[in-house]
C-alpha cells in the first residue's frame, strides 16, 4: 500500500463571519502535478498558508509524508522537504540572483543560525550553496543574468527567480501560488517549461494555484476546484473542465460579468 504524499481531513479555518477555508479534504500521492483553482478569495492562498505553517488552522489535520504537520513553523515544515512559491516576486534588491540562490540553500543546509556553526561546517555549506546555485542557474535559465541584482530583472525572471530558490531547496514538493500572475506570453511559457523540468526532471511534486485555466489544465494531470471555501471538484482536467457546478462556480462569474 502506498501512503499519499501530503493530505488534508476537514481542514477550516475562518476570519470572523468569513470560512476562508471550510471543511477541505484531499490526498496527493508522491510526484504528482495538481492545480488548484478557483475564483478570486476562493481560498487558495489561504489553504497554502495552512499546508506551509504562515496560518493555523482552526480545524482538521494536515500530513506530509506520514508526519502530521499541522501546526509546524514554515521553517520546520520546509526542513521536511515541503516548500512554496509566492504569488507576488519577491526579492531582495541589492543582492544578486546568484546570491539569492546561494541564501536559499545556506538557509535550508545549516538548519541553524550560521553565527553558531563551527568554521568547518560554516565552508562546507558554502561550498554546498556555491555548488547548488550554479547548478539552479542553469537549471532555470538564469545563468545570464548570475551577477545582476535582482531588482533589475524583468518581472517574469525575479518570478522564475522565487521558484528556483524554492528548488534549491530541493524540497519534495513545491506548492506555487500563480506562478504566471503578471507575466507576459513568453514568460508563461518559460515558466511553464520549467514547471516540467522540476516534475520530470528532478521528481518533485507540484500543487500549482493558477488563473490562466488553458496553462494549468495543460501542466496538470490533476484539477481541485475551490469555492467560498469548500471544494467543488477534483479531477482529472477533461473531467472538471465539463463539470456543471465547476463551470457555473468559476465560469459564470466571468461569463456574468462579460
Ligand atoms: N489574513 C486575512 N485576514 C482576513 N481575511 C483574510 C485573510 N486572508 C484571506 N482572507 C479572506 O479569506 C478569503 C480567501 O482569501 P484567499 O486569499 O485565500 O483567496 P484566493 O483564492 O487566494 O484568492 P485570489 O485568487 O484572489 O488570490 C477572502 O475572503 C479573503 O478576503
Ligand atoms: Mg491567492
Amino acid at each position: 500500500m502506498t501512503h499519499a504524499q501530503l493530505e488534508l481531513k476537514g481542514v477550516s479555518r475562518n476570519f470572523g463571519g468569513i470560512k476562508a477555508v471550510d471543511n477541505v479534504s484531499f490526498a496527493v500521492d508522491p510526484g504528482r502535478i495538481t492545480g488548484l483553482v478557483g475564483p478570486n478569495g476562493a481560498g487558495k492562498t489561504t489553504l497554502f498558508n495552512l499546508i506551509t505553517g504562515g496560518m493555523r488552522a482552526n480545524s482538521g489535520t494536515i500530513h506530509f509524508n506520514g508526519r502530521e504537520i499541522s501546526g509546524w513553523a514554515p521553517g520546520k515544515v520546509a526542513q521536511a522537504g515541503l516548500v512554496r512559491s509566492f504569488q507576488t516576486a519577491m526579492t531582495l534588491p541589492e543582492l544578486t540572483v546568484r546570491e539569492h540562490l546561494e541564501q536559499a540553500v545556506l538557509f535550508k543546509t545549516a538548519g541553524t543560525p550560521l553565527s553558531i556553526l563551527s568554521a568547518r561546517k560554516l565552508r562546507a555549506a558554502r561550498d554546498e550553496a556555491r555548488t547548488v546555485a550554479e547548478d539552479m542557474l542553469t537549471f532555470a535559465g538564469l545563468a545570464d543574468s548570475a551577477d545582476e541584482v535582482a531588482a533589475s530583472l524583468p518581472y517574469g525572471l525575479q518570478k522564475i527567480l522565487g521558484v528556483a530558490m524554492a528548488i534549491a531547496t530541493r524540497p519534495r514538493m513545491l506548492l506555487a501560488d500563480e506562478p504566471a500572475a503578471g507575466l507576459n506570453g513568453a514568460e508563461t511559457a518559460r515558466m511553464e517549461t520549467l514547471f516540467r523540468a522540476v516534475h520530470n526532471e528532478r521528481g518533485i511534486a507540484l500543487i500549482v494555484i493558477e488563473h490562466d485555466l488553458p496553462m494549468v489544465m495543460r501542466l496538470c494531470d490533476r484539477i481541485i476546484a475551490l469555492s467560498q471555501g469548500q471544494l467543488i471538484a477534483d479531477g482529472t482536467p477533461g473531467a472538471v473542465r465539463n463539470d456543471p457546478t465547476f463551470i457555473e462556480a468559476y465560469l459564470g462569474s466571468s461569463a456574468d460579468a462579460a
